[in-house]
Order: structure tokens, then sequence, then C-alpha cells
């Protein structure tokens, strides 16, 4: 059980909370059909069977020990060709809260994991409706480890892990979405530069010379930035070059 929160104008002031389910974001796609279903519905569960990621991989979590939630939203002022920046936003918002919450230096990795000691501690995953030129509906899933101690990816890492506490997940829900909201009401503000300029200073490994890979092959470059549909710009040997979701990932 979830209550509403105190210090948010609109996020979370519907809360279904489901003690099961496949995935939060397939039924808070389902939800948003209802023209019941205001903006900022949180769906939240304490254990996810089938669990999204992005590029189509699986999102584990321990149940009852993480946040496993998506939240509706309905950026009809956001055109389609603009959509990259809610995933900035939704991704600053997640920096936010982790930096204050730890106090440790947290970084966005391309596109939205965010790490801290350079482990994965959140993923999201945003899935869009478009209609014409504008979005419509936007299901931004979130996946925050909190007070689970054992994964299976050495890559992975929680909150417990960072502040040797365990938290209560309605205070760690609570604070998130006041940050979200922030960054929303941001972005619904129309503060595109200051949001990239953000995203740009706290993107992991920006400027550093890695190692990449791609369909074809592994190449050396060091990230720029990102255009205005959110693909990464790296510099290589062989010149700028952009690369969208599914054609890069960094090396270790
Ligand atoms: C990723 O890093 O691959 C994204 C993971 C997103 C996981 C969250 S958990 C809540 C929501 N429901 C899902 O099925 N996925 C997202």
């Amino acid at each position: 059980m979830y209550k509403i929160p105190a210090n948010t104008l609109f996020l979370g002031k519907q809360v279904v909370f489901v003690p099961e389910c496949h995935s939060t974001n397939t039924l808070a796609l389902q939800l948003s059909h209802k023209p019941s279903t205001t903006e900022g519905t949180v769906v939240i569960t304490n254990h996810q069977t089938a669990g999204r990621g992005q590029r189509g991989n699986t999102w584990e979590a321990a149940p009852g020990m993480n946040l496993t939630f998506s939240t509706i939203l309905r950026p009809a002022f956001l055109p389609v060709e603009d959509q990259f920046y809610l995933t900035i936003a939704v991704s600053l918002a997640l920096h936010d809260y982790l930096g204050t919450k730890t106090g440790k230096p947290i970084a966005i990795k391309w596109p939205n994991d965010i790490l801290v000691h350079e482990k994965k501690i959140c993923g999201i995953l945003i899935e869009n409706q478009v209609q014409g030129s504008r979005l419509t509906t936007a299901v931004a899933g979130i996946g925050l480890n909190v007070n689970q101690q054992h994964f299976d990816t050495p890559t992975a890492m929680s909150l417990i892990q960072v502040t040797q506490k365990e938290d209560n997940l309605e205070a760690v829900l609570h604070g998130l979405l006041e940050c979200l909201e922030a960054r929303y009401l941001q972005l619904r503000r129309q503060d595109h530069d200051s949001l990239k300029e953000a995203y740009l200073s706290r993107l992991y490994a920006r400027h550093e010379q890695r190692r990449f890979s791609s369909p074809q092959e592994t190449f050396e470059g060091s990230i720029r930035g990102v255009d205005e549909s959110g693909r990464l710009a790296v510099e290589t040997a062989d010149g700028l070059k952009y690369f969208g979701i599914k054609e890069v990932s960094l090396l270790r």
C-alpha cells in the first residue's frame, strides 16, 4: 500500500497499487486509455513477474525490496521531435533525487541509466503514444534498486549498498515524485536549453576516450553529446558519428 504524497501538485495524486503484475508499464499503458485516468497517476507493484527494460531486455528486482513503478503523463505540449526532452527530464529527476539522498556523484549513462560508483542503480523505460505531431501519453517506468543487497549482475547497485541504511520505500517514492514533478514542470515551461545543459553536464564518460561496439564493429571514440532526436554523438577516428539506441553500446 502506498499513500498519496503530500508535496506534489499532480504526480501521485492517484496511486494504483497492485501486489503483483507482469509490468507496471504495461498496466499503466492499459489504464492510460481510460478517460478517468488523470495525469500523474502512479502504478506501483511489489513484484513484477515480467518487468521490461530497454532494448527488449527484462528488468529483474527482488520482490518487496525495490521500487518498480510507472507514472502516466500527458505531455500534449511536447512535439514528437522533442520527445527526447522527456527522457532528459526524467533522468535528471532521478539524478537530483539520488545526488541529494546519497551525497555521492551520480552519472547518467546515455540514454537514461543512472549510475553510482559506475554501477547501475536505476533503469528508466519511457513509452510514448503519439497522435499526429504531438505526444498524447507517456508512461515513464522507473526501476530503482533500494533495499536489495545481492544481484546476479555484477554491474547492478542499490541505495542500501551506497548508504548502508535500509530505506522506507514509500518515503523514497515520495521524494522521487517531487523531483520528477519539478523537472516535468521545467519541461512544460519549455526550458529546453537548461534541461539539455544539465543533462550533458551529468553524462557519463563524456569527453573521455572509450571503446564502443556497434552491430558492425568495435571502435574507439569520445562522447560529445546528443542531437535533438537523442542520438549519441561520438567523435571517432572517422569523424563525428551519431547513433540511435540499438546502434551502439559503451564498453566497460
Ligand atoms: C532499463 O534500464 O532497461 C529500463 C528498466 C525499466 C524498469 C522499470 S520497472 C517499472 C517499469 N515497468 C517495467 O516493466 N519496466 C519499468
